[in-house]
Protein backbone atom coordinates (compact mmCIF):
# COMPACT_ATOMS: atom_id res chain seq x y z
CA UNK A 1 0.00 0.00 0.00
CA UNK A 2 2.43 2.19 0.54
CA UNK A 3 4.16 2.24 -2.92
CA UNK A 4 0.69 2.24 -4.05
CA UNK A 5 0.31 5.78 -1.89
CA UNK A 6 3.84 7.08 -2.94
CA UNK A 7 3.20 6.12 -6.61
CA UNK A 8 -0.34 7.97 -6.83
CA UNK A 9 1.34 11.37 -5.02
CA UNK A 10 4.26 11.83 -7.65
CA UNK A 11 1.71 12.06 -10.01
CA UNK A 12 -0.45 14.22 -8.49
CA UNK A 13 2.53 16.26 -7.57
CA UNK A 14 3.22 16.22 -11.10
CA UNK A 15 -0.20 17.54 -12.23
CA UNK A 16 0.16 20.25 -9.94
CA UNK A 17 3.57 21.78 -10.42
CA UNK A 18 4.06 23.18 -7.66
CA UNK A 19 0.63 23.86 -6.18
CA UNK A 20 0.00 22.65 -2.54
CA UNK A 21 -3.29 22.25 -1.70
CA UNK A 22 -4.30 23.29 2.47
CA UNK A 23 -7.47 21.34 2.59
CA UNK A 24 -8.76 18.26 1.48
CA UNK A 25 -12.51 18.00 0.70
CA UNK A 26 -14.24 14.42 0.21
CA UNK A 27 -18.02 15.16 -1.37
CA UNK A 28 -19.83 12.41 -0.95
CA UNK A 29 -23.65 11.47 -3.01
CA UNK A 30 -24.86 14.07 -4.67
CA UNK A 31 -22.68 16.43 -3.13
CA UNK A 32 -19.97 16.33 -5.87
CA UNK A 33 -20.78 19.83 -8.06
CA UNK A 34 -19.62 21.80 -5.01
CA UNK A 35 -15.90 21.32 -6.86
CA UNK A 36 -17.12 22.55 -10.47
CA UNK A 37 -16.73 26.42 -8.57
CA UNK A 38 -13.62 26.02 -7.54
CA UNK A 39 -11.01 28.82 -9.34
CA UNK A 40 -8.13 27.98 -11.78
CA UNK A 41 -9.37 24.29 -11.48
CA UNK A 42 -6.60 21.25 -12.31
CA UNK A 43 -9.03 18.18 -13.06
CA UNK A 44 -7.43 15.05 -12.41
CA UNK A 45 -9.47 11.69 -12.76
CA UNK A 46 -8.96 8.76 -10.73
CA UNK A 47 -8.13 6.23 -13.61
CA UNK A 48 -5.00 8.23 -15.19
CA UNK A 49 -3.11 7.54 -11.12
CA UNK A 50 -1.48 4.90 -11.01
CA UNK A 51 -1.79 3.03 -7.89
CA UNK A 52 -5.51 4.76 -7.23
CA UNK A 53 -9.01 3.13 -7.20
CA UNK A 54 -11.67 3.30 -9.35
CA UNK A 55 -15.22 4.79 -8.35
CA UNK A 56 -18.84 2.59 -9.13
CA UNK A 57 -21.43 4.52 -8.02
CA UNK A 58 -24.03 6.45 -9.78
CA UNK A 59 -24.01 9.99 -8.80
CA UNK A 60 -20.07 10.18 -8.30
CA UNK A 61 -17.89 11.16 -10.84
CA UNK A 62 -14.67 9.83 -9.81
CA UNK A 63 -11.64 12.67 -10.16
CA UNK A 64 -10.05 15.03 -7.78
CA UNK A 65 -10.63 19.14 -8.49
CA UNK A 66 -7.67 20.74 -6.92
CA UNK A 67 -8.36 24.72 -7.25
CA UNK A 68 -9.36 27.40 -5.02
CA UNK A 69 -12.03 28.45 -3.00
CA UNK A 70 -12.40 31.45 0.02
CA UNK A 71 -8.84 31.79 0.16
CA UNK A 72 -8.04 28.59 0.28
CA UNK A 73 -6.12 25.77 -2.28
CA UNK A 74 -8.36 22.49 -1.81
CA UNK A 75 -7.68 19.46 -3.02
CA UNK A 76 -11.65 17.75 -3.53
CA UNK A 77 -12.61 14.42 -4.03
CA UNK A 78 -15.71 13.92 -6.41
CA UNK A 79 -16.40 10.78 -5.83
CA UNK A 80 -15.43 8.37 -2.74
CA UNK A 81 -14.72 4.41 -2.18
CA UNK A 82 -16.81 2.69 -0.13
CA UNK A 83 -16.48 -0.65 1.67
CA UNK A 84 -19.42 -1.93 0.05
CA UNK A 85 -17.84 -1.44 -3.48
CA UNK A 86 -15.88 -4.18 -2.44
CA UNK A 87 -12.74 -2.45 -1.27
CA UNK A 88 -10.99 -2.66 2.04
CA UNK A 89 -11.11 -0.42 4.37
CA UNK A 90 -7.37 0.19 3.64
CA UNK A 91 -8.18 0.94 -0.21
CA UNK A 92 -11.22 3.04 0.77
CA UNK A 93 -9.01 5.57 3.00
CA UNK A 94 -5.94 5.61 0.95
CA UNK A 95 -7.51 9.07 -0.44
CA UNK A 96 -6.41 10.49 2.64
CA UNK A 97 -3.14 9.10 2.69
CA UNK A 98 -2.45 10.76 -0.62
CA UNK A 99 -3.67 13.82 0.64
CA UNK A 100 -1.67 13.53 3.81
CA UNK A 101 1.49 13.31 1.14
CA UNK A 102 0.16 16.39 -0.35
CA UNK A 103 0.43 18.82 2.53
CA UNK A 104 -3.24 18.88 3.46
CA UNK A 105 -3.79 20.01 7.15
CA UNK A 106 -7.81 19.50 7.59
CA UNK A 107 -10.61 17.87 5.72
CA UNK A 108 -13.92 18.42 5.71
CA UNK A 109 -15.42 15.26 4.80
CA UNK A 110 -19.30 15.28 3.32
CA UNK A 111 -21.71 12.38 3.24
CA UNK A 112 -25.66 11.52 2.99
CA UNK A 113 -27.50 9.63 5.99
CA UNK A 114 -30.46 8.48 7.21
CA UNK A 115 -31.72 10.58 9.91
CA UNK A 116 -31.73 8.41 13.36
CA UNK A 117 -32.23 11.29 15.71
CA UNK A 118 -36.44 11.74 15.63
CA UNK A 119 -36.02 15.44 16.35
CA UNK A 120 -33.87 15.92 12.35
CA UNK A 121 -35.90 16.32 9.50
CA UNK A 122 -34.89 15.37 6.06
CA UNK A 123 -33.00 17.55 4.39
CA UNK A 124 -31.29 18.89 7.84
CA UNK A 125 -27.63 19.46 7.90
CA UNK A 126 -25.40 17.55 10.60
CA UNK A 127 -22.14 18.53 12.10
CA UNK A 128 -20.53 15.41 13.15
CA UNK A 129 -19.31 15.81 16.69
CA UNK A 130 -18.75 11.65 16.82
CA UNK A 131 -19.21 8.40 14.98
CA UNK A 132 -19.81 4.52 15.99
CA UNK A 133 -17.59 2.24 13.57
CA UNK A 134 -19.97 -0.17 13.44
CA UNK A 135 -18.45 -1.28 9.75
CA UNK A 136 -17.30 -4.38 11.37
CA UNK A 137 -13.96 -3.49 9.97
CA UNK A 138 -11.05 -1.12 10.72
CA UNK A 139 -8.57 0.55 7.93
CA UNK A 140 -5.59 0.67 10.48
CA UNK A 141 -5.50 -3.05 10.65
CA UNK A 142 -2.48 -4.90 9.25
CA UNK A 143 0.94 -3.27 9.71
CA UNK A 144 1.39 -0.05 11.11
CA UNK A 145 2.19 2.39 8.49
CA UNK A 146 4.54 4.42 10.63
CA UNK A 147 5.69 7.13 8.64
CA UNK A 148 1.47 7.81 8.92
CA UNK A 149 0.79 7.41 12.97
CA UNK A 150 0.76 5.41 15.82
CA UNK A 151 -0.01 1.53 16.02
CA UNK A 152 -3.09 2.52 18.43
CA UNK A 153 -3.67 6.20 17.88
CA UNK A 154 -5.96 8.62 19.95
CA UNK A 155 -9.94 8.66 18.69
CA UNK A 156 -11.13 10.52 21.87
CA UNK A 157 -11.82 14.15 19.66
CA UNK A 158 -11.56 13.21 16.31
CA UNK A 159 -13.70 15.60 15.13
CA UNK A 160 -12.41 18.74 15.74
CA UNK A 161 -13.28 20.51 18.35
CA UNK A 162 -12.30 24.14 17.88
CA UNK A 163 -12.98 23.60 14.11
CA UNK A 164 -16.97 22.38 15.42
CA UNK A 165 -17.68 25.73 17.59
CA UNK A 166 -16.14 27.85 14.92
CA UNK A 167 -18.40 26.37 12.47
CA UNK A 168 -21.36 26.27 14.52
CA UNK A 169 -20.79 29.94 15.82
CA UNK A 170 -20.29 31.36 12.31
CA UNK A 171 -23.38 29.00 11.21
CA UNK A 172 -25.67 31.06 13.48
CA UNK A 173 -24.66 34.50 12.59
CA UNK A 174 -25.47 33.24 8.72
CA UNK A 175 -29.01 31.86 10.30
CA UNK A 176 -28.10 28.44 8.62
CA UNK A 177 -29.34 25.86 10.93
CA UNK A 178 -27.30 22.88 11.56
CA UNK A 179 -27.92 20.10 14.03
CA UNK A 180 -25.41 18.01 16.03
CA UNK A 181 -24.80 14.65 16.26
CA UNK A 182 -22.63 10.75 16.25
CA UNK A 183 -22.67 9.55 12.67
CA UNK A 184 -22.87 5.28 12.85
CA UNK A 185 -21.18 2.98 10.05
CA UNK A 186 -22.88 0.44 8.41
CA UNK A 187 -21.49 -1.28 5.51
CA UNK A 188 -24.70 -1.39 3.37
CA UNK A 189 -25.24 -1.32 0.43
CA UNK A 190 -28.11 -2.98 2.00
CA UNK A 191 -30.40 -0.17 3.88
CA UNK A 192 -30.52 -0.54 7.45
CA UNK A 193 -33.80 -2.42 9.24
CA UNK A 194 -36.21 -0.92 11.55
CA UNK A 195 -34.97 -2.61 14.10
CA UNK A 196 -30.92 -2.28 13.58
CA UNK A 197 -32.33 1.88 13.24
CA UNK A 198 -33.98 1.22 16.97
CA UNK A 199 -30.13 -0.67 17.87
CA UNK A 200 -28.72 2.49 16.60
CA UNK A 201 -30.97 4.69 18.59
CA UNK A 202 -30.25 3.21 21.81
CA UNK A 203 -26.50 2.81 21.40
CA UNK A 204 -26.50 6.32 20.55
CA UNK A 205 -26.22 7.24 16.73
CA UNK A 206 -28.05 10.25 15.43
CA UNK A 207 -27.78 9.59 11.60
CA UNK A 208 -26.44 6.47 10.24
CA UNK A 209 -24.45 5.77 7.01
CA UNK A 210 -22.28 3.47 4.73
CA UNK A 211 -18.92 5.95 4.31
CA UNK A 212 -17.06 8.57 6.12
CA UNK A 213 -15.43 6.33 9.49
CA UNK A 214 -12.45 4.35 7.43
CA UNK A 215 -11.47 8.17 6.18
CA UNK A 216 -11.29 9.91 9.33
CA UNK A 217 -10.16 7.36 11.24
CA UNK A 218 -7.07 7.07 9.05
CA UNK A 219 -7.08 11.17 8.79
CA UNK A 220 -7.03 11.34 12.87
CA UNK A 221 -4.09 8.54 12.67
CA UNK A 222 -2.41 11.16 10.45
CA UNK A 223 -3.02 13.89 12.74
CA UNK A 224 -5.40 15.70 9.77
CA UNK A 225 -7.62 18.21 11.12
CA UNK A 226 -11.44 17.00 10.43
CA UNK A 227 -14.93 18.78 9.96
CA UNK A 228 -17.38 16.08 9.11
CA UNK A 229 -21.02 16.94 7.85
CA UNK A 230 -24.05 14.99 6.89
CA UNK A 231 -26.89 15.34 4.68
CA UNK A 232 -29.98 14.35 6.27
CA UNK A 233 -31.42 12.28 2.86
CA UNK A 234 -34.27 10.52 4.21
CA UNK A 235 -35.30 9.27 7.83
CA UNK A 236 -33.86 6.20 8.56
CA UNK A 237 -35.42 2.91 8.47
CA UNK A 238 -39.12 2.58 10.18
CA UNK A 239 -38.73 6.57 11.52
CA UNK A 240 -41.55 6.61 8.55
CA UNK A 241 -44.14 4.41 6.90
CA UNK A 242 -41.85 4.60 4.16
CA UNK A 243 -39.33 2.58 1.81
CA UNK A 244 -36.05 4.28 1.27
CA UNK A 245 -34.48 4.70 -1.94
CA UNK A 246 -30.82 5.98 -3.69
CA UNK A 247 -33.35 8.56 -5.87
CA UNK A 248 -35.01 9.92 -2.75
CA UNK A 249 -31.15 10.35 -1.29
CA UNK A 250 -30.16 12.07 -4.26
CA UNK A 251 -32.87 14.38 -4.66
CA UNK A 252 -32.82 15.42 -1.40
CA UNK A 253 -29.26 16.15 -1.73
CA UNK A 254 -29.84 18.25 -4.93
CA UNK A 255 -32.43 20.11 -2.67
CA UNK A 256 -30.06 21.56 0.30
CA UNK A 257 -27.33 21.77 -2.23
CA UNK A 258 -27.51 25.76 -2.20
CA UNK A 259 -27.47 25.46 1.58
CA UNK A 260 -24.52 22.68 1.90
CA UNK A 261 -22.55 25.45 -0.59
CA UNK A 262 -23.15 27.94 1.84
CA UNK A 263 -22.09 25.70 4.97
CA UNK A 264 -18.74 24.48 2.85
CA UNK A 265 -18.11 27.99 2.34
CA UNK A 266 -18.29 29.11 5.73
CA UNK A 267 -16.34 26.33 6.87
CA UNK A 268 -13.09 26.95 4.24
CA UNK A 269 -13.49 30.47 6.07
CA UNK A 270 -12.63 28.85 9.90
CA UNK A 271 -10.30 26.42 8.92
CA UNK A 272 -7.17 27.40 9.91
N1 LIG B 1 -28.85 4.56 5.61
C1 LIG B 1 -27.58 4.39 5.25
N2 LIG B 1 -26.97 5.20 4.41
C2 LIG B 1 -27.66 6.23 3.91
C3 LIG B 1 -28.99 6.46 4.25
C4 LIG B 1 -29.63 5.57 5.15
O1 LIG B 1 -30.80 5.71 5.51
N3 LIG B 1 -29.39 7.58 3.58
C5 LIG B 1 -28.32 8.00 2.86
N4 LIG B 1 -27.26 7.19 3.06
Amino acid sequence: MINRINESTEYIKNELKGIKPDVGMILGSGLGDYADNLEEAITIPYRNIPGFLVSTVDGHKGQFVVGKRAGKTIIAMQGRFHFYEGYTQLEVSMPVRVMKNLGVKTIIVTNAAGGVNTSFAEGALMLITDHINYSGGNPLIGPNLDDFGLRFPDMTQIYTPHLRKKLIDVAKSENIDLVEGVYMMFTGPSYETPAEIRMARIVGADAVGMSTVPETIVAAHTGIQILGISCITNMAAGVLDAPLNHLEVMETANRVKSTFVKVLDLALTIVD
